[in-house]
This record gives structure tokens, sequence and C-alpha cells, in this order.
């Protein structure tokens, strides 16, 4: 007998497929590639901006933003969320990072780039992190460039960095994957070499005002992009609440929220603004997030890491922000 779950997954399937034998032309159109000349041919001021979750992607952005350095640059990083877009002008390559999210770039990060004054011609970057295997990378890091080069900014190089995913649906329901974590114990020395090789390229990428051109590859991941995975999601998930006994009351969920769903005096979460982003959960230090995913309990990252005994292995450049 087929349940609920079965109808709206075979639902979905078929949407995603129905949408990739209507419109392939749409998937595999639109080259990303430079509107206007290069403002610059000198990197002196690079500025690294990211998106980050659960401190992946923060983690590549503050070593790219070291290697920078150490290539003699005036390198700033920032969080998004703490950036002023106003000065964005003020730099000579802007290189942005961000988490894959359901098999593309978080909406925030999308409504974050739009609000951005014109670039005028100033190179631009896009890097993803990602949990995959097969997460859409490639294609969600173009869908950063594509905005940025909607704003006038000039593509010189996009790039995705493979770690352990942050997405506690993967752990917490699914056992196959258990052993892919454990074997993919990520990020490792060679990530942090392509992190730094990254950073070189862009330098010389501008230095020979060589601009690049990117197309987004049809993949069914990206159809599954236009079925809204995050409400179908959404439908399996109860129960999500904060539970005021354990909790601690450091504010590391509001903070980390991107809808400002979490209301900490009483203990409220508004699940219909909530994105299912699971930052709440990866980020509360004390368990006191709960969850229910198809009625069994969801843990976070911090405890996933904690039950698997895992450590991050970290470059050996210091990475603190005044380092
Ligand atoms: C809500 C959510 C959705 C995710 N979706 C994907 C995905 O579609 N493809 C993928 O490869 N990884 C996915 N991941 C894993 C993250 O992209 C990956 O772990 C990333 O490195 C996290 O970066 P951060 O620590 O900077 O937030 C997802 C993680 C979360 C929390």
């Amino acid at each position: 007998m087929k349940t609920r779950r079965d109808f709206l997954k075979q639902s979905s399937m078929a949407a995603g497929a129905f949408a990739m034998q209507a419109f392939p032309s749409c998937i595999a159109a639109g080259t990303i590639r430079a509107a206007m000349p290069m403002k610059t041919r000198h990197v002196k001021k690079p500025l690294v901006l990211w998106y980050s979750q659960t401190g992946y992607t923060e983690r590549n952005g503050m070593l790219l933003k070291k290697t920078f350095e150490r290539l003699g640059m005036n390198a700033t990083g920032s969080d998004i969320r703490d950036f002023d877009r106003a000065g964005i002008g003020e730099f000579d390559l802007i290189v942005l990072g961000s988490p894959v999210f359901y098999y593309d770039t978080p909406r925030y990060v999308k409504d974050w780039i739009q609000a951005l004054p014109d670039l005028k011609g100033i190179p631009v970057a896009a890097f993803v992190t990602f949990g995959g295997p097969e997460g859409n990378q490639h294609n969600a890091a173009c869908s950063i460039l594509e905005d940025l080069v909607e704003k006038q900014g000039v593509p010189v190089g996009i790039q995705a960095f493979m770690n352990m995913s942050s997405f506690p649906l993967a752990w917490s329901k699914d056992k196959v994957h258990e052993k892919t974590w454990m074997s993919r114990h990520l990020p490792d020395e060679d990530t942090y070499k392509s992190v730094r090789a990254f950073a070189g390229y862009l330098k010389d990428q501008v230095e020979k005002g060589q601009s690049s051109e990117f197309s987004k590859k049809i993949t069914l991941r990206e159809c599954s992009t236009w079925v809204a995975p995050i409400f179908w999601t959404k439908l399996f998930v109860k129960h999500h609440s904060i539970d005021e006994q354990s909790c601690i009351r450091c504010g590391a969920c509001v903070e980390k929220c991107p809808v400002n769903a979490i209301d900490l005096s009483g203990f409220k979460v508004d699940t219909d603004a909530c994105v299912l982003c699971f930052a709440c959960i990866n980020n509360c230090p004390a368990g006191a997030v709960h969850m229910e995913y198809n009625g069994e309990n969801i843990i976070g990252y911090h405890e996933f890491m904690k039950q698997k005994q895992l450590k991050i292995t970290e470059p050996d450049e210091r990475l603190d922000k005044e380092g």
C-alpha cells in the first residue's frame, strides 16, 4: 500500500521529470560571461565574503583570505551578515562563498547579492562548500556567479569544496549514509591545498585580465530545485520547538536563523517562516532545539560530531579574524 510519503515523493519526481522534458532549453541556457571590461589588472585589496551555518564555508573563506595575505595583498574577510554592502566598491576582487542547500544557493545569499550596488567591472568569483557527493555543486556556484555578474561583476572563477554534510536528516535518518560519513572525514589537507590554489588562480586570472565563461549543467538535481524541496521536506518535520528547560539562553539559534523565526523570549519557533536550514539545531550547544522528521528525533551537528567522535582537521594557518 502506498503511504502519503510515497505519493509525495513520486509526485515531486514526476514533476521534476516533466520539468526536464518540457523546459530543457531553460536549463542549458545562459552562459555566464562578462558584460564589461575588467576594472583592474592588479589585486591589492581582495574581499572574501561567506555565508556559513556550521563553519565549513567560513573556514575556507578565512583560508582564502589568509592565502591572499601571504601573496602580499591586503585582504578582508567577512560573513555577509556582518558586511556593509555600501563599501564594496573599494575592493578589486570579490570572492563569495556559500554552502549548497537543497541543491542550490540559499535564498538568503541570493537576496543579499540582489541588494548589492553596481560592481562596475570588479572581478568576481564564487565558491561553494557541499556535503554531496552529488550536490549540484557546480550549478550552485554558477548561481552565485550569475547574480554577481548581473551586478556588473566580471567572472574570473568558481570552485566547489567538498565537506562532510551538515544536513541533519542524512545522519539522523539514513543509516545507509553512516559508512560514507566515516570514510569521508572532510575537510582534509587536500581540501586546504585546493583552497590555497584557488586563491593563486584568481590572482593570476586578474593579472592576465582573463575573464572566464561558465554554464550550468543539465542535471536532475537542478530540476529538483524547481519543485520546492524545502516545502516537501518540511511536510515531514514536526514539533520544531525550543525546550525551555535545556535552553542556556546563549542566543546561537536566534543569531544563526536567517529568517528571524525564533523568539527566545517566548520560546517560540515560527514554523511558517522557517526555511528548514537547521541552523538552530546545528548550532545549539545545549541540545535544546527539538525537531522530529517522519516521527524520529533529529540530532544537530554538534551532537553528531560528539556521538561519532569526529574532529575537524584545521589548516596549518591560524584562521582567527586578526591572524
Ligand atoms: C539544509 C541543508 C541542505 C543541504 N543540502 C545540500 C545539498 O543539496 N547538496 C550538498 O551537497 N550538500 C548539502 N548540504 C550540506 C552542506 O552544503 C555542507 O555541509 C556545507 O559544507 C555546510 O557549510 P557551512 O558549514 O558553511 O554551513 C546541506 C546542508 C543543510 C544544512
